[in-house]
């Protein structure tokens, strides 16, 4: 897959794995990431399907309609991919963070629904519960952000408050933040996510290898 990795400068910080929006690539979420942790090693990767010219995680049907069948292919291959990554550029898999927004939100949230032990936690920035059926592994102390906006015209409430029933059922630790604004980021919530990331994440030591 097309992707970036940047070295972070502290071995003990955890990997930060960076999936973009619809129509975006691997450079947008480097300069977020590099607020969230400056030390961390950051891995930013590209969607590989094609809507419109626009690269995405995985296929639609329509808007908030997804092709299941291949949003679960396409997370293996990123899995896979990432497995492979780890041994290229020497990190610890098991101390890996997905920061994903809006389709890239969905597919980590996927991953979480669909891969045991895949992820150490994520930060979820304006995510829809990707899929309906499934089992759905034991998430126990995966530590999940959620942030939404409120007027968001392209997530609908419920779907947002559905992923985190699902993924607090299945025992991961959510915590779902909601904003005044629509689909896009504001300086505020990213300052949110770096507090909490910081509370969270950083002090808090990781629960499995
Ligand atoms: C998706 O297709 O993953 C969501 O609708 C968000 C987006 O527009 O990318």
């Amino acid at each position: 897959m097309i992707h970036k990795f940047i070295k972070g400068s502290n071995p003990l910080k955890p990997t930060l794995l960076l999936l973009h929006g619809t129509g975006g690539d691997e450079n947008d979420l480097l300069p977020i990431g590099k607020l969230i942790d400056g030390e961390a090693n950051l891995l930013s990767v590209r969607g590989e399907v094609i809507e419109n010219g626009m690269p995405r995680f995985f296929r639609r049907l329509a808007p908030g309609v997804f092709d299941e069948q291949d949003l679960m292919y396409r997370t293996s291959q990123l899995h896979d991919f990432i497995d492979k990554a780890s041994k290229t550029y020497d990190f610890d898999r098991g101390d890996l963070m997905a920061i994903g927004y809006s389709n890239g939100a969905n597919i980590a949230a996927n991953m979480l629904l669909q891969i045991p032990f895949s992820l150490r936690g994520a930060i979820l920035m304006h995510p829809m519960l990707p899929r309906k059926e499934g089992t759905v592994p034991e998430l126990k102390q995966t530590q999940v952000l959620i942030t939404a906006g409120n007027n968001d015209p392209i997530v609908p409430i419920q779907s947002t408050q559905a992923l985190k029933k699902v993924l607090d059922d299945h025992g991961a630790l959510v915590s779902l933040t909601w904003f005044n604004f629509g689909h896009k980021l504001s300086s505020e919530e990213i300052q949110f996510i770096i507090k909490w990331y910081n509370q969270s994440v950083i002090q808090h030591p990781k629960q499995f290898n």
